[in-house]
This record gives C-alpha cells, structure tokens and sequence, in this order.
C-alpha cells in the first residue's frame, strides 16, 4: 500500500499507508490529518483540500484540470505546485509522495 506523507505548515509528518483509488484528500481526512478541510467531500468545488507537492513529485502527480485550476484560484498563497488533495489518485507510483498543507484553507 502506497504511503503518502503529509507534513503541517509547522513541519510536523505524519505518515499513513492509503490503498489505490483513493484520493490524497480522503486518506487524510480518514486519518483524521489537519489541515485539510475538504468542504465539499472531493467535488472539486470547495479548494480547502489545498496542498504542495514535493517537488520531486510534481512531474509524476501531474497539472491541475481546467477546473481544478479554475477552483484554486479561490485558494490562497497558491503556488506554482499546488494541487487540490481530492483531485490526486494515490496509485502505487506515488509511494512515498509528500505533501505540505497551508497555514490556513481559506
Ligand atoms: S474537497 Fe473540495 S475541492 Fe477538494
């Protein structure tokens, strides 16, 4: 089972296996992990499951889609790797994948 970690804005891990089809989002909020809110339950419409991914997963993970993007513009601080946590797969290539939540979600 992939793991996937993520790491608070004040640098605190926390590491948790997740099975394949699940989203980034929905193993945290399943694990109970702060800092992401996810609002509107993974349909792309709400932007509070905000994350930054690794640089050295950024290629592997992808772009955002049109709507995607189009909801992170509601985000704030968004950056060049930012993604919406409910909008990642987790599939075994992205073992190990680290992402870092914002200091707030809104
Ligand atoms: S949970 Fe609402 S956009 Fe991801």
């Amino acid at each position: 089972m992939p793991k996937i970690i993520y790491i608070e804005h004040t640098g605190k891990e926390h590491v948790i296996d997740a099975p394949n089809g699940q989203t980034v989002m929905e193993a945290a909020v399943k694990h109970a992990v702060p800092g992401i809110d996810a609002d509107c339950g993974g349909a792309c419409a709400c932007a509070t499951c905000h994350v930054y991914v690794d640089a050295a997963f950024t290629d592997k993970v992808g772009k955002p889609s049109a709507m995607e993007q189009s909801m992170l513009d509601f985000a704030e601080n968004v950056k060049e790797n930012s993604r919406l946590s409910c909008q990642i797969k987790i599939r075994d290539d992205l073992d190990g994948l680290r992402v870092t939540t914002p200091e707030s979600q809104h």
